[in-house]
């Protein structure tokens, strides 16, 4: 087994540079950093530098997200796949998705140029977050042949379409299908910090992904009439805010007494928007997260009906769509369970975990054995400028890395494939 001498300081090479990552924003206070804004480029270039000299190939795909690898001993070796995103919700965090990547690049400087039966392909992925378009996984999807003409089309809130985003960043779209993920590719495997409570309440480092939850985004638009906000009494009123304001009260109660289920209306746009004016127009968007798809649809289907009888109790239009409708996603069995034995390994105790945010291992589970790796999050704080991990759970996760990659190239299930795994 290989053993890291000095993983505290790598750890603490590991933080510096997500910090400094995290200077790289389209806004002059705190990180937002969405897809292929020019911030990301300057990820890229920083990223690149670090990978390059761990003795990695780079390219960037047509979907911008940048790719290293690193050779096997043999050629025509099958590949493993390691990375997390570089796109970042508004006043973000230094951790959610760079931590991962970092990570990743860390694992492979940790090999010192030793090489592995299989490949190392480091992935940082460029859309995760869904922010500029409202549709997340931008960046994986381009790998599971995913990334289609609807969705190139979609448009942000300046009109730039992802189609134009791509060409804008000097890159062509036209090139997506090359993103493609080949046959040669084993697995995918993501550190990423839990964003949530769990591990820290039960003191351990480190977490083993069970499953991570479905999600349905949507967007509603209650449409009323603009009037005087002097001259019109208060009962003759189509207040399309006063409307989403009973909505979204009604979203939290649901979600409130429905135990697991997560509702979250975190974005509303008023018109025509001023402070003497009763409003025209109001639109939401929701997310909707739990452990089981069907309850989770039926939630969706039973606050859309809702808003509908908001509207029409008002006297007000309603229009809703679905953005995204993502069932929830297992692990495999397999990783997991290699992932348990190296968090053993690393003299931590493991713990199996269901992610309540998404990630790209669910986009890439279409096609190829996924597992991730939790570090704890102090406070349970994410998406937040507060967003923190410790130095010694890195440390941790770092030598949790090396054993995992030590253990699965010694494991010929590992690398006869998923498939041939199955009918052994
Ligand atoms: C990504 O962070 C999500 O779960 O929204
Ligand atoms: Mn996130
Ligand atoms: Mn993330």
């Amino acid at each position: 087994m290989h053993t890291l001498s000095n993983p505290q300081i790598r750890a603490q090479e590991i933080l510096a540079r997500c910090r400094k990552l995290a200077a790289y924003s389209e806004d002059a206070c705190g990180t937002r950093r969405t897809f292929l804004s020019p911030p990301m480029r300057d990820c890229h270039r920083e990223i690149a530098k670090w990978l390059k000299a761990a003795g990695a190939e780079l390219t960037v795909d047509a979907a911008g997200n940048l790719r290293a690898f690193y050779a096997a001993s043999q050629s025509a070796a099958p590949r493993l796949l390691l990375g997390s995103h570089i796109d970042t919700v508004p006043n973000a965090g230094a951790y959610d998705g760079v931590l991962g990547v970092l990570i990743a690049v860390a694992l492979l400087e940790a090999l010192e140029t030793r090489r592995l039966p299989f490949a190392i392909e480091v992935v940082a992925f460029s859309e995760e977050e869904g922010v500029r378009f409202g549709k997340p996984f931008l960046g994986s999807r381009a790998l599971v042949g995913k990334l289609d003409e609807s969705l190139l089309d979609s448009r942000d809130a300046n009109g730039i379409s992802v189609r134009a985003a791509i060409e804008n960043f000097g890159l062509n779209p036209s090139e997506i299908p090359r993103a493609v993920l080949g046959d040669d590719t084993l697995a995918y495997l993501e550190f990423h910090i839990e964003q949530g409570p769990v591990l820290e309440s039960l003191g351990l480092p480190l977490g083993v992904v069970e499953a991570i939850v479905g999600q349905t985004r949507m967007e509603f638009v209650f449409a009323g009439r603009a009037n005087h906000a002097g001259t019109t009494p208060m009962h003759l009123r189509h207040d399309a805010i006063a409307a989403a304001a009973e909505w979204i009260v009604a979203v939290e109660r649901t979600a409130r007494n429905l135990p697991g289920l997560v509702a979250t209306v975190g974005q509303i746009e008023a018109k025509p928007g001023a402070v003497n004016v009763i409003a025209a127009e109001a639109r939401l968007s929701l997310d909707l997260r739990h452990a089981s798809d069907t309850i989770r649809k039926e939630s969706a289907a039973g606050l859309a009906r809702l808003a509908g009888d908001i509207a029409a109790a008002r006297g007000l239009s309603l229009q809703h769509c679905v953005l995204l409708n993502q069932n929830a996603v297992a692990m495999d069995p397999f990783l997991a369970a290699q992932i348990e034995e190296a968090i053993r390994n690393s003299d931590c105790k493991p713990h199996r975990i269901v992610s309540g945010a998404g990630h790209d291992a669910m986009t890439l589970a279409e096609k190829i054995p996924v597992a991730m790796i939790f570090l704890r999050s102090p406070g349970g704080i994410s998406h937040d400028p507060a967003e923190s991990v410790e130095l010694d759970d890195v440390a941790k996760a770092l030598q949790c890395g090396l054993h995992l990659l030590d253990q699965l190239a010694a494991s010929r299930e590992f690398l006869m494939g998923r498939e041939a795994r199955k009918n052994a």
